[in-house]
């Protein structure tokens, strides 16, 4: 066996407590398939409090860019997150000092994966992230090298378990979103601001990481349509059941004539397509390729040992020596992102208003949207859960009813532009909801 591969770890919080649990329990086979030790050499954590896990004889560091330059480590672990701060200036070090890195910091590579891949070129060492992207479900690489031989159409998956369990619920149990939202803080999914969950942002940064790796271009988080799942209700769920849909908060990489589509929002999917299976906190990655055809891989996209998990992968790669580009090619040659115009979607729609209750307000709706050339696949009117019932049943005035109706293909500008219309003409009581119905 050749001398061992030395580790120093900075954050020693769920990832990193299973990444030192992985590296005990499986230390022989760890070697064995590398044919050199993996040793903890160094940690740097914020305190040195007892996390209940074999730290062995590692060197402590209060200062993780220290532990990232020193002589003593070979591979600098990252596992303190966020897009700035000492996470990136160690990250930053370690690979100008030519320390290998792994590293689970979705934000920082959404952020600046270019140019960190980049520095990482200059001083010949890999830069690794499987965990960065949907946890425990290999995507990176599969990306990155088994799919290297094909041209990557579509990119798309439930990239944050939080949003689908919440999802999952409401579909489920019939829970409304506060009460959904509710129970995923009580089980420690969602984040004390869950914004950053629900809002769609990190599926945004881990879409950014896909699509430069599906299709060779510089990471691009800002040139991205995000939506969240905020403004999903039960009736949506419930109508969107009715339909034979599931809905879920997809991220999706599309390539189209024009340019790339990257989009983050709720989308209706299949009933009977494998992605609307998947439900609770699992994540999947979907991957439309040219020679392989469609794959789909599903499985935990967050907690401690999957994404351990993921990040022990790494590190295993570098013990054995094998580096391929961060993104796939070398970072010179990655294209500039070409934003594909969100206006020219193509697609049908799901869209639901609370309609009027009055003579003549659905003609006009339709006029709206015949005026648009968006044309409807089906339309069905709710009855108010307070309505008369029989032949004598009247509209109570200023009444209004859920209306739902599915379009046939049309363009995103035309369908926003026939909501716009129809809820300036009144016949509406609140913003129409809209909901992209996505061709798998
Ligand atoms: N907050 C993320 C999720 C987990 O809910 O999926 C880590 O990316």
């Amino acid at each position: 066996m050749t001398s061992p591969l030395r580790l120093g770890v900075a954050g020693l919080g769920t990832v990193g407590c299973g990444l030192v649990r992985l590296l005990r329990q499986n230390a022989e086979q760890l070697a064995d398939s590398t044919n050199r030790p993996i040793e903890l050499a160094a940690v740097s954590a914020r305190s040195r409090k007892d996390r209940g896990v074999d730290l062995g004889n590692a060197v402590w560091f209060d200062d993780a860019v220290k532990m990232a330059v020193d002589p003593g480590i070979d591979v600098f672990v990252e596992l303190i997150g966020g897009d700035a701060g000492v996470a990136k200036e160690a990250v930053e070090a370690a690979l100008r000092a030519g320390k290998h890195v792994v590293t689970a910091n979705k934000a920082l590579l959404a952020r600046h994966g270019t140019d960190l891949a980049k520095l990482s070129e200059k001083t010949n060492v890999s830069l690794n992230f499987e965990a960065a992207v949907a946890g425990g479900i290999p995507v990176i690489k599969t990306l990155r090298e088994s799919l290297c031989g094909n041209q990557i159409r579509r990119v798309y998956g439930i990239l944050n378990g939080t949003c689908n369990f919440i999802l999952t619920r409401m579909q489920q149990d019939k829970r409304s979103f506060a009460e959904a939202l509710k129970e995923a803080q009580a089980l420690g999914y969602a984040e004390a601001d869950p914004t950053f969950d629900v809002g769609g942002f990190d599926t945004a940064h881990k879409l950014a990481i896909l699509t430069s790796l599906a299709f060779g271009t510089r990471v691009a988080v800002d040139q991205m349509h995000i939506e969240g799942i905020e403004s999903i209700t039960q009736e949506d769920i419930e109508s969107a059941d009715d339909l034979d849909y599931r809905i879920k908060l997809l991220g999706v990489a599309l390539l189209t004539e024009s340019g790339i589509e990257q989009r983050v929002h709720p989308a209706m999917v299949p009933k009977d397509s494998a992605i609307a299976e998947v439900s609770g906190v699992t994540n999947a990655v979907a991957i439309d390729g040219d020679f392989v055809g469609n794959l789909l891989l599903a499985g935990a996209g967050a907690g401690s040992h999957a994404t351990a998990s993921s990040v022990a992968s790494d590190i295993i790669d570098i013990a054995r020596g094998g580096r391929a580009p961060a993104f796939g090619v070398p970072a010179g040659k990655l294209k500039p992102y070409k934003r594909a115009k969100l206006g020219q979607h193509q697609g049908a729609y799901y869209v639901r208003l609370n309609v009027f209750d009055r003579p003549g307000a659905l003609a006009k709706i339709a006029g709206r949207m015949g005026e648009r050339e968006v044309s409807l696949e089906s339309i069905v009117q709710r009855r108010p859960p307070d309505a008369q019932v029989g032949i004598a049943a009247k509209p109570k005035p200023g009444s209004d009813t859920p209306v739902v109706m599915i379009t046939h293909e049309t363009t995103e500008q035309a369908i926003r532009g026939a909501l716009e219309a129809i809820y300036k003409d009144g016949t509406v009581s609140e913003k129409p909801q809209m909901i992209r119905i996505e061709e798998l």
